[in-house]
């Protein structure tokens, strides 16, 4: 979200005061972001009575949304995760995905709700679902937070959007850049200096 959503870092990154310096803006404040999550979780809930349902979150960037959203699924829920390789330090996907680490369980005959960041190329959570859909869940959907629109993205469906947001890199509210600012509880743009010093 932008317009009304945004607000001059000053007023909220002191949270992490060492990040307030390299924060530029925020796009989607925590209350924005909790009150999306209490919505998606509203309605996974509805849709998901009396099934067998499995949030699989996608490592590391979903596991602050997984616990947020968990919270407000009323069902029993089992949760597994995938560990798949994006970025390192860069900004931009390289097409080329690899499982670091793979589900727990088999999914065979269950509800399977993938748990996803942001989709940006849409290759990631592509080459995920092929990957899933091969192991024949009963169903198989995706809830992502973020969905970065004026991009050239692969056609996926998200049956449960949070914010769409413009092409810029975000981080914050478990995105990073080169491993930090997963711990802000906001969503938020990294002033361009970042970028030429940090390097992981
Ligand atoms: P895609 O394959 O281009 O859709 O990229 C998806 C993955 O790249 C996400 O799961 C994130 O891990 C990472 N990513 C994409 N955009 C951003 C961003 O703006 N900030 C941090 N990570 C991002
Ligand atoms: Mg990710």
């Amino acid at each position: 979200m932008t317009g009304e959503g945004s607000v001059r870092a000053a007023t909220l990154t002191d949270h992490v005061a060492e990040y307030e310096q390299d924060i530029e803006r925020v796009l989607i404040t925590d209350e924005e972001i909790q009150g999306k999550l209490r919505e998606l979780g509203d309605r996974i809930t509805e849709d998901y009575r009396g099934r067998d349902l499995v949030l699989v979150g996608v490592l590391k960037g979903a596991f602050v949304m997984m616990a947020d959203l968990s919270r407000h699924i009323r069902l029993p829920i089992q949760f597994d995760f995938m560990a798949i390789s994006s970025y390192g330090a860069a900004t931009k996907t390289s097409g080329v995905v690899r499982i670091l680490k793979d589900l727990d369980h088999e999914i065979e005959g269950r509800d399977v709700l993938v748990v996803e960041d942001i989709v940006d190329s849409g290759l990631t959570l592509q080459y995920l679902l092929r990957n899933l859909e091969a192991r024949k869940p009963a169903s198989l959907e995706v809830v992502a937070l973020l969905m970065k629109t004026e991009v050239d993205q692969v056609p996926v469906t998200i049956k449960y959007p949070g914010f769409e947001i413009p092409p810029e890199f975000v981080v914050g509210y478990g995105l990073d850049y080169a491993e930090r600012y997963r711990n802000l509880p906001f969503i938020g743009t990294l002033k361009s200096q970042v970028y030429e010093t940090l390097v992981e």
